[in-house]
């Protein structure tokens, strides 16, 4: 547990002080964009779930200070056991991963022997071990153009990234019924309503938003997708339906667009703000570092397990493994 009872340094003092821990510690910070800006702004690394996922199997610091969500702690301590994987707040969850419990995801791929599982990253390590390839948003894409069109799938544990893609390829999917709290919560009436506001201003949305919200967008697309259309649409003003949190670095990047957060049910709440990201601080970063908790564990059997599709995934979203090696599995 992270012991936040000791004096804490404050300011300047509290961003110098995870500076020399990270040194001290050979640490490296990564970052999820859905942070809040001062974690973006100390991290080594800000990312998407793809690119982080990468940077944890790649770096040779021997710590790993995971600013996210318990999901993403895990995927790094999975390609990087070797390595200590603090997250600064144990209870950084996911409504997706709390959607899918391991026997019931269990249960349902045993209904189906003649489906492959083709899994949001957005899940537990013990359904990682259940499936055969893990996605993220950037990577969903490039993957299931690899698998024949008459393999059939099921995938979980979003049924709106799922839904999105078995609309974009024309496939049918067996969709596990999650969803994330965050993005369901975007208001299409609102979302009009904003739209007629500002004409011609585009919107970017990630699938993870319901169809209700990505019919109306420009640009669907992962977190690192959305920020890379920021930078490139032709326009002055964006309507951008994922956390907002992600607008920091859009207003670091370019300063002279304007950015504005599609709105909740109420047209004016906070409920867009992933309340489970939102519990990593400063302060509690800070005591991850000095105190190395709290520490992600995997049982070594289970690790592996779940390593085969992560490895999998990083692989076919690389293009270094075609459709063959996936009829393999074991
Ligand atoms: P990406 O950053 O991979 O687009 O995922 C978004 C997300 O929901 C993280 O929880
Ligand atoms: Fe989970 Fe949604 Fe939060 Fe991402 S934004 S961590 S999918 S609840």
């Amino acid at each position: 547990m992270t012991d936040l009872s000791r004096s804490l340094p404050t300011g300047n003092d509290l961003l110098a002080e995870i500076d020399r821990l990270r040194k001290e510690r050979n640490a490296v910070i990564l970052a999820h964009y859905y942070q809040k800006p001062a974690i973006q702004d100390i991290a080594d690394f800000v990312g998407d779930s793809l690119e982080l996922s990468r940077k944890a199997a790649e770096t040779d610091a021997d710590v790993i200070a995971f600013c996210g969500v318990k999901f993403m702690a895990d995927t790094a301590k999975i390609l990087s056991p070797e390595k200590i994987v603090v997250l600064p707040d144990m209870d950084a969850g996911c409504s997706l991963e709390d959607s899918c419990p391991p026997e019931k995801f269990k249960a349902f791929r045993e209904a189906h022997p003649d489906h492959i599982a083709l899994t949001y990253i957005n899940c537990s390590t013990e359904v990682k071990a259940l499936s055969d390839v893990i996605v993220t948003s950037s990577s969903a894409e490039t993957i299931i153009s690899q698998i024949p069109p008459e393999q059939k799938i099921i995938f979980g544990p979003d049924r709106h990234l799922g839904g999105y893609l078995s609309r974009k390829f024309g496939r049918e999917m067996l969709l596990w019924p999650g969803v994330c709290i965050v993005h369901e919560a975007f208001s299409e009436t609102e979302l009009l309503k904003l739209k007629a506001q500002y004409p011609g201003a585009p919107v970017a949305a990630h699938p993870e938003c319901p169809p209700t919200i990505v019919d109306h967008a420009d640009y669907v697309g992962s977190t690192s997708g959305i920020l890379q259309f920021a930078k490139t649409f032709p326009g002055d003003t964006l309507i951008v339906a994922t956390e907002p949190h992600i607008m920091h670095q859009m207003e670091l990047a370019i300063p002279e667009k304007t950015f504005i957060g599609a709105p909740g049910a109420d047209g004016n709440c906070n409920c867009n703000i992933c309340p489970y990201m939102a519990l990593n601080t400063l302060e509690k970063l800070y005591a991850a570092l000095r105190d190395l908790e709290p520490r992600i564990e995997i049982e070594e059997g289970l690790r592996i397990r779940a390593k085969r599709s992560l490895d999998r995934m990083l692989e076919m979203a690389s293009g270094t493994i075609g459709m063959g090696d996936l009829g393999n599995r074991a």
